[in-house]
């Protein structure tokens, strides 16, 4: 909990520039979704190239999803992966992966 707010303010409050709409409620999916299985913001997403999200979110994310589907070890988060929900917002956890991702040159906190 203390880790995810921590994130939050990181990307929101501290970074003065202003980031899309759509960005904004990626990260949002993200850090309610994502993070408690994996590395908080950009440790984990910084890991993949542009190509990579885009691919693993083409379909309304369902490469992503299938994924998670098929493996025991994440069981937990099976439910959200098959709930409308999840694809509804896929689109903006793309926006807010690919804009993080290894090679765009974006970071999340402004230095
Ligand atoms: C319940 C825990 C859980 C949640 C929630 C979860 N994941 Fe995962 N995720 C896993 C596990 C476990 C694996 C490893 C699957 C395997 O290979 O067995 C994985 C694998 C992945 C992979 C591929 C592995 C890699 O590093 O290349 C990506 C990408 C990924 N998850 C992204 C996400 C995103 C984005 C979200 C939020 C929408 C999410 N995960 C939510 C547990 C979770």
């Amino acid at each position: 909990m203390n880790k995810v707010f921590l994130l939050f303010i990181t990307f929101s409050i501290l970074c003065l520039s202003p980031v899309s709409a759509a960005v904004y409620k990626g990260q949002r999916v993200f850090v309610k979704k994502c993070v408690k299985c994996h590395d908080a913001g950009q440790a984990f997403i910084a890991k993949k190239k542009i190509r990579t999200w885009k691919k693993l979110m083409k379909k309304k994310g369902k490469p992503l999803a299938d994924l998670h589907l098929k493996s025991q070890k994440a069981k937990e988060s099976w439910n959200y992966f098959k709930s409308s929900t999840y694809y509804r917002k896929s689109r903006h956890l793309k926006q807010f992966l690919v804009e993080y991702a290894k090679d765009s040159g974006n970071v999340p906190a402004c230095d």
